[in-house]
């Protein structure tokens, strides 16, 4: 059984992974430094999946550590999730994102190299296109200036993974996310903001449980149809898919360096999202208009179309449901 170092293990998008990875049969191995998440996922995770799973409560810095753990486990490949991924927050603190998410990498680079480790999927945004040009944007859009600092440590990271791509001759898969929503079916794991949540999802759901007294739209005056901003919004399972099946053809791609958009391929508004998520759940939604929030872009949506053709891979699950799944492990979490 080949394992797959999940580094960001217990996070939103990695715990999700962890048991697309088991149900496929792969052996994952969590790495998580819990600056964003909480160990109880651990035992959620081997509940779910009926599978002991080994945790390693680590920071990607202490590089020692890091050594030890490619050196006691023979890893095939690495799914890289730890970074702060936060636009707003990354705002207010750009230089906790760029020392965090930039040195994590460099770690990691380094070590794999010690250890032969040769193969790696990257989790990459689509804040690396900050306002594109043309939507639905595509890989080939131009990379311009992010908008955020987020953005800019993706983009970064993207960098040093493709030299190190050819200078060590690693191979690379880098998955531009766009905005993963909803919860797994069981509504055992899901997103667990801690703190105020910044992402818009977690907040509805917690506005929605009578835990905040009101949601703040960031921005009402965008040149859209209704004037709030749109996103691509992309279910967590079909994105946690989405990696296992790049782990299966990641030998096939020719390239080192691998690109692909993950995302729904439509555009939703705050208020097209507000007005569905209390429709499927039967909820209201307080909210008010408030200034734009720093950081955001206008609109944003992909063209999913190359990692449809060279993964074969495609979004199945609607808006509706991740709203759905989200709202559940709210509920869950009273
Ligand atoms: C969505 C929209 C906000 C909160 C996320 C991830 C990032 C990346 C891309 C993966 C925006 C609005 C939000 C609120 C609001 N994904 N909003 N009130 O900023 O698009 O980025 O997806 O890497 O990691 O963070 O997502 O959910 O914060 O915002 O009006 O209280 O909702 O202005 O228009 P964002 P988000």
């Amino acid at each position: 059984m080949k394992k797959i170092l999940v580094t960001g293990g217990l996070g939103y998008i990695g715990s999700h992974t962890a048991l697309s990875l088991i149900e496929k049969g792969y052996d994952p191995i969590l790495l998580d430094n819990l600056s964003n998440s909480e160990q109880f996922i651990v035992d959620r995770l081997e509940s779910l999946s009926k599978k002991k799973i080994k945790f390693y409560n680590s920071d990607l810095s202490d590089e020692l550590a890091l050594n030890q753990i490619f050196s006691d486990n023979e890893i095939d490949s690495v799914i890289h999730f730890a970074a702060f991924k936060a636009v707003g927050e990354s705002v207010a603190n750009p230089i906790k994102y760029f020392s965090n998410n930039i040195n994590s990498l460099s770690s990691l680079i380094k070590v794999m190299n010690n250890n032969k480790c040769k193969k790696i999927i990257f989790s990459s945004s689509c804040t690396v296109y900050g306002e594109p040009k043309k939507i639905p944007v595509d890989e080939k859009a131009k990379i311009q200036k992010a908008h955020s600092p987020y953005g800019e440590t993706k983009q970064i990271c993207e960098s040093m993974l493709e030299h190190s791509a050819s200078a060590y001759d690693l191979k690379v898969i880098s998955l531009r996310y766009f905005n993963p929503i909803g919860a797994h079916d069981s509504g055992v794991i899901g997103e667990l903001p801690i703190g105020t949540p910044q992402n818009l999802i977690p907040f509805i759901c917690q506005v929605a449980a009578g835990i905040r007294d009101k949601l703040l739209v960031w921005g009402k005056d965008y040149d859209t149809y209704d004037g709030t901003a749109i996103r691509d919004y992309i279910d967590i399972n079909d994105l946690a898919d989405a990696h296992v099946i790049s782990l299966a053809k990641h030998d096939a791609l020719e390239d080192n360096f691998n690109v692909f958009n993950l995302g729904s391929g439509s555009g939703t508004s705050v208020l097209e999202i507000i007005e569905t998520f209390e429709k499927v759940n039967g909820v209201k939604v307080n909210y008010e208009y408030a200034d734009r929030r720093l950081g955001d872009v206008e609109k944003i949506y992909c063209d999913p179309s190359k990692a449809n053709r060279l993964l074969n891979w495609n979004t199945k699950r609607s808006l509706e449901e991740s709203l759905k799944t989200a709202w559940r492990w709210q509920e869950n979490l009273l």
